[in-house]
């Protein structure tokens, strides 16, 4: 017998040791505010290359950053530019109009055929999320309604962090409620329910931290949290601190840039805050329509610094599927069948995406197979 005929042949295997880079989904672009101001952007996203831009009417354009004509890149470091509303490549200035459409060409008539490939988009709270789809699929779900926010929430302040990471690990936290307790030193966590519907998943939990606040004294926050995820690049999550009834929230906008790091946008917005009480003595003293601001500013930094604790692990891991998981880890199996649905062109390799309705998810724990 020879050597050959005793090895086995390799049994195909279904297992996914590295993520799929670009889940579908919507993911951040950038903030209005940003857009605005530099009037013309350019950034690696979803491995590709893109421009964004506003017309004078305020309609956002996120477009292919390449030229149809002769594929020159029109972003602002290459000589791009926006006049009118539109933007104009550096190379023979072919002009785009928002819808992606070339409106003028120096010499000649606009060829229609000279049209940009623009990217769906949607706007909460001044948030530019866009649409990705594998092999250029279209929507397969929306995003929530902007929540309301009148004059009594804060301004929406946002701080990104860039790191070695993929959009379901960084999620994978919304429903890892282990790691509060572990990795941010967080008591008395207690998951208080999860639901998945579709692309929606919403995960419920409390908690009690202690924060030391100005480096000076330590307060002791009792919080209900409610996590919305829409996909692996939108989270939002309402935070309710019940010991002054405070309400803020929180977005957690996970963006692939190049296929290994991602942009992690943490975006905040505080209520206003009538009785300030034990919770912060100092705040008192400030008039009503100060205080939530502040707070907003506190915040922002100190969810930095608690995902900057993230941010240690996610950029050194691995990805284990299956993980071998313990009872005290709650819904991470659930979570990853939940996933599946957004890499379509894996549905051949491994068990087909699914849409898992409410009945799935309440069922016992789901097992991950073999992801
Ligand atoms: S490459 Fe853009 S105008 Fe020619
Ligand atoms: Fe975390």
């Amino acid at each position: 017998m020879d050597a050959m005929s005793t090895q086995t042949t390799p049994r195909p295997t279904t297992r996914i040791d590295r993520l799929p880079p670009f889940p579908d989904g919507w993911y951040l672009v950038g903030t209005r505010e940003d857009i605005e101001r530099r009037k013309l952007i350019e950034k690696t996203w979803m491995g590709e290359e893109i421009v964004a831009w506003s017309d004078t009417e305020g309609r956002i354009c996120v477009a292919d950053a390449f030229c149809p004509h002769l594929g020159s890149h029109m972003g602002p470091t290459v000589g791009g530019r926006v006049r009118d509303g539109c933007l104009v490549c550096p190379f023979h200035g072919f002009t785009f109009d928002t819808t992606g459409q070339c409106v003028a060409t120096p010499n000649a008539p606009a060829p229609r055929a000279a049209k940009l490939k623009v990217y769906e988009t949607r706007e909460i709270l001044g948030l530019i999320l866009a649409w990705w789809g594998a092999g250029g699929r279209q929507p397969q779900w929306d995003l929530p309604e902007e929540p309301h926010a009148g004059p009594k929430w804060s301004r929406v302040l946002t701080t990104t962090l860039r790191f070695r990471g993929h959009p379901q690990e960084t999620t994978e936290n919304s429903v890892d409620v282990e790691h509060l307790e572990y990795t941010h030193g967080y008591s008395n966590v207690r998951p208080t329910g999860m639901l998945i519907d579709g692309a929606y998943l919403r995960s419920a939990f409390d908690f009690t931290s202690v924060r030391r606040t100005l480096g000076l004294f330590d307060v002791v926050a009792d919080v209900s949290a409610v996590a919305h995820v829409h996909g692996l690049g939108y989270s939002f999550v309402e935070i309710h601190e019940k010991g002054i009834g405070m309400h803020s929230r929180m977005w957690v906008l996970s963006t692939p840039v190049d296929g290994t790091h991602v942009e992690l946008t943490l975006a905040t917005q505080v209520h206003e805050i009538r009785r300030p009480g034990q919770f912060f003595k100092g705040l008192g003293f400030l008039p009503v329509s100060l205080r939530h601001r502040l707070m907003a500013r506190l915040f922002i930094k100190e969810e930095r610094r608690y995902v900057e604790q993230d941010v240690v692990i996610w950029d050194r891991k691995r990805y284990r599927s299956p993980p071998r998981l313990c009872r005290a880890d709650g819904p991470i199996g659930k979570y990853r069948l939940y996933c599946r649905q957004f890499y379509p062109d894996l549905q051949l390799r491994v068990t087909p995406a699914r849409r898992i309705g409410l009945a799935e998810a309440k069922e016992g724990p789901a097992r991950e197979s073999q992801a």
